[in-house]
């Protein structure tokens, strides 16, 4: 019997929320190298009213970068390390889009980032809301950010755990700032059902989120919406924003010249945590001005294990152990059908009448890439923790994780470890019944470069081009399937 979910969560939170308090009483650990970039000096005399801030959004459940590469950016860790370096940001905002969907894995990264931006040293002062956040279990959701700067101007809930305010603000050496969040374009599942939250059009929230506010006061405006979107939404806001901060997926590091859409600058936080935005805002009589620059979330070269706020680093530690003791690769397995509706055979079964190919495959590291999350798992220097117990590691180097047939776990189905044959042609079962005589091709008709990229991204492998990369896991017919001229 499994505890149902709000409960087990619950208690989850409890136990973290503990394990920070005593943290944080823990004396600091030793300051590490410095890690990004340091901001240049001003050349002239700055304005008196100038705010610093350290900008991001769109997380995506990256909670700390993966390691399938070197030289890989971003995570909690390192981030908060670098606010700590710094010491001065004067606001410290996440856009939001916190996860990229809405497992059980999702709700506890929510949770475990919730406690990393809110509950230690460094306390973000605002956080956006993305579209895939509503998507969440509200309960979840509602528990694990209240008490948290939550900002949504345009969404409107009667429900008395919602957590979100139309605005949050700061006073800052006698300067307010107010930061208000519009979500474009809200999922119609988070505005439907028992948790339907209202949303309001874009100038409605706006509205909202200045009430009361002096016309000194800053108006720093999140957007989640796309590029053209935004561009076309922030002249017709009135008054005008000091900033507008958009949160587009598009983009996977943010821009540090900022565009300015008439008067209004305009910045995009970029993806996944990677490179951040270190910003300074003031206002003259043209309204707000702003310069940044990019802060890259490199590890360390000089501390061992890559550097990182080691409190933090505790946080996601138990993080990752919490997701093994609570069975989440189990849960998360088989949640869904085959796209196809056949189900996975296991690449044994495909060599028996593709011997060639599979000679070819096993010659590939596909054919190793459980091994080395085995292998990752015993390697304390680079990982040391249960990363065969962790969903976002399992699901790239296997077979159908998530789908009925496919993965569960290396016990109950080591045939479905690595990336094998099924994992890019999609199903086999009834290709096999039928000798072969029905087509597979490639998993749901993708265009073999695509199906690449879905692991194959820019962060496991910045330097993909496919071409290349086919050549080194080539294979194809054995010489009687060859179709006849
Ligand atoms: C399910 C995710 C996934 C897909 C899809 C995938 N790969 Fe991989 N690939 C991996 C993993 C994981 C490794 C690393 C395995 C290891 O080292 O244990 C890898 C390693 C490789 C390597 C060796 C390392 C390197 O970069 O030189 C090549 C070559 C490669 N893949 C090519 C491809 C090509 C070409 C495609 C598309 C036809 C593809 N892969 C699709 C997950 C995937
Ligand atoms: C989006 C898909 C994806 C996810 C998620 C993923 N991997 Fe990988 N992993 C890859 C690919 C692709 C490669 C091969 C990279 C290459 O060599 O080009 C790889 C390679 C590796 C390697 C070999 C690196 C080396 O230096 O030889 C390790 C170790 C690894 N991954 C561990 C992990 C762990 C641990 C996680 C979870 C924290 C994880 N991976 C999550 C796709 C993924
Ligand atoms: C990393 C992804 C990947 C893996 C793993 C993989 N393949 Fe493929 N396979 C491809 C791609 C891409 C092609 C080329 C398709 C194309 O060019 O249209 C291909 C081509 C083939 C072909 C020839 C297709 C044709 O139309 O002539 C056969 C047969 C085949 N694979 C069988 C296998 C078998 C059997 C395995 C496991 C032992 C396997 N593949 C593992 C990606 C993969
Ligand atoms: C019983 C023997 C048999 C088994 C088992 C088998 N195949 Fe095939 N496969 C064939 C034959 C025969 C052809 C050529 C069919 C044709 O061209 O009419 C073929 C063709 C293919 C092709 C190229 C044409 C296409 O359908 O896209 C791919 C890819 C392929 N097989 C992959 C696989 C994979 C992956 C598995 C395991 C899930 C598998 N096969 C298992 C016999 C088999």
């Amino acid at each position: 019997m499994k505890p149902t979910r709000p409960a087990a969560l619950a208690a989850l939170a409890l136990v973290l929320s503990t394990l920070v308090a005593s943290l944080a009483q823990c004396s600091q650990g030793k300051a590490a190298a410095p890690i990004g970039q340091e901001p240049k000096p001003a050349v002239q005399a700055p304005p008196a009213d100038r705010i610093r801030m350290l900008i991001s959004g769109s997380m995506q459940g990256r909670l700390e970068p993966c390691g399938c590469a070197s030289g890989q950016l971003g995570g909690l860790a390192r981030r908060m390390q670098h606010v700590g370096e710094q010491g001065n940001y004067d606001l410290l905002i996440e856009g939001g889009g916190v996860v990229d969907g809405d497992t059980p894995l999702d709700a506890m990264k929510l949770l475990t980032a919730s406690q990393v931006l809110f509950a230690m040293k460094w306390r973000y002062d605002a956080l956006g809301v993305g579209g895939k956040d509503l998507l969440l279990p509200r309960a979840d959701w509602s528990m694990f950010l209240a008490g948290a700067p939550v900002v949504a101007s345009d969404l409107v809930s009667d429900a008395a755990d919602w957590p979100a305010q139309p605005f949050v603000q700061k006073e800052v050496r006698g300067v307010a700032l107010r930061v208000a969040a519009l979500l474009l374009d809200p999922p119609a599942a988070a505005l439907a059902g028992a948790t339907a939250v209202k949303h309001l059009p874009p100038a409605a929230g706006w509205q909202r989120a200045l009430e009361g506010a002096a016309p000194t006061t800053r108006r720093i405006l999140l957007v989640h919406g796309d590029d053209a979107a935004i561009r076309r939404l922030v002249p017709t806001l009135q008054p005008a924003p000091d900033l507008v901060v958009g949160v587009d997926r598009g983009y996977d590091a943010p821009t540090a010249a900022p565009s300015r859409v008439g008067d209004v600058p305009l910045v995009f936080a970029g993806s996944r945590g990677r490179v951040l935005l270190d910003c300074w805002l003031h206002r003259d009589a043209q309204g707000g001005q702003i310069a940044c620059e990019l802060v890259p979330l490199a590890a360390s070269r000089t501390v061992p294990g890559g550097g990182g706020d080691p409190q933090v680093k505790d946080v996601i530690l138990a993080h990752r152990n919490d997701v093994k003791a609570q069975g989440i690769l189990a849960q998360m397995a088989e949640q869904r059908p085959t796209a196809s509706g056949a189900t996975y055979v296991g690449s044994a079964t495909c060599g028996a009448c593709h011997p060639t190919a599979m000679a070819d495959w096993q010659k590939s590291k596909h054919a190793h890439a459980w091994q080395t999350l085995v292998d990752a798992e015993k390697d304390p220097k680079r990982y040391g923790w249960p990363v065969t117990a962790y969903p976002d590691c399992v699901s790239c180097h296997v077979v159908g994780y998530g789908e009925r047939s496919g993965f569960r776990s290396f016990e109950e189905t080591p045939q479905h470890a690595d990336v094998g044959c099924e994992r890019c042609h999609g199903p086999g079962s009834e290709h096999v019944a039928a000798g072969g005589k029905k087509p597979l091709g490639l998993l749901s008709g993708a265009q073999a470069s695509q199906l690449c990229t879905q692991c194959h991204d820019y962060e496991q492998s910045p330097t993909f081009v496919y071409g290349e990369k086919w050549a080194a896991i080539r294979h194809g017919r054995e010489a009687h399937q060859q179709p006849k001229k």
